[in-house]
């Protein structure tokens, strides 16, 4: 039990209990939080809890954005575009689906821009091969759910006046509820045994599954708009959300995007 004016913690901050009041769940007690003096009700066995000095003193785990989109990203698009489409490209379906630049380009301050938007220094950038490469994909590819070695992903949309559904999507494995790499430290957490990992492994690296539907739920998709950056936990399970409404390579208007592969913290 808490007393009416009894000093307490609440959230990292002093806060003061106002007052008690019996629920059919149990006390609740409104207390005063923090300098700003918001007053809040809170269940007696979290206050209990919140009292407990092991406690880190804030809530927040300090994570990086798992997904975050940049639109308007190069001042002119259209000569990064005019500069993609000037390269020559190949295909190593062992790899990759479409074509990619023979070579790769990375722009000067790019790495820092990164760093500025995630709010950590971008660790290993040249080691990359696939950094910084131009790809083109078209109705012709097949989608791939995957996720990538690195730590993170960003692209950049290059097709003018895409259609709805060109961008990127992030996928559940409906089996065991990944939705990342089942050896990521939150999916090892979650499935809470190694044979549970073994287990989700076997379903999420399966050859069906890598280039069919059945065992994924969209989580979330984000478009693919014209001179868009979109960066990505490259350890989520992701595809190109479609390639449908793209015509055929030989044809032109492909999705053409630049990619990033980098490690943060
Ligand atoms: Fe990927």
């Amino acid at each position: 039990m808490f007393e009416a004016g009894a000093m307490v913690q609440f959230a990292g901050a002093g806060s003061v209990v106002l007052e008690g009041r019996p629920t059919d769940g149990g006390h609740i007690y409104l207390i005063e939080n923090g300098a700003a003096k918001l007053p809040m009700w809170v269940p007696e066995d979290v206050l209990i809890a919140q009292q407990d000095r092991g406690r880190p003193p804030e809530q927040f785990n300090h994570r990086i954005p798992h997904l975050l989109a940049v639109d308007d990203f190069f001042r002119d698009p259209d000569e990064v575009r005019a500069v993609a489409l000037a390269q020559p490209y190949h295909a190593d379906a062992r790899y990759y689906k479409g074509l990619r630049s023979d070579v790769r380009f990375l722009w000067p301050n790019l790495r820092e821009e990164l760093s500025r938007l995630l709010g950590v220094e971008v660790l290993e950038w040249l080691g990359h091969d696939a950094n910084g490469v131009f790809q083109q994909t078209s109705q012709d590819d097949p989608l791939v759910w995957h996720h990538d070695a690195q730590s993170y992903a960003a692209a950049v949309y290059l097709t003018p006046d895409p259609p709805p559904g060109a961008g990127t999507s992030f996928w559940r494995d409906k089996t065991h509820g990944c939705r990342r790499a089942p050896s990521h430290p939150l999916e090892q957490a979650r499935l809470g045994s190694e044979e549970a990992v073994t287990q989700a492994a076997k379903v999420i690296y399966d050859g069906y599954n890598f280039e069919h539907p059945d065992n994924w739920e969209l989580v979330e998709s984000i478009a693919g708009l014209y001179n868009r950056l979109v960066i990505w936990d490259a350890r989520l399970i992701h595809s190109a959300t479609s390639y449908e409404a793209f015509g055929q390579a030989a044809a032109g208007k492909t999705r053409l995007v630049q990619l990033f592969f980098f490690d943060v913290p």
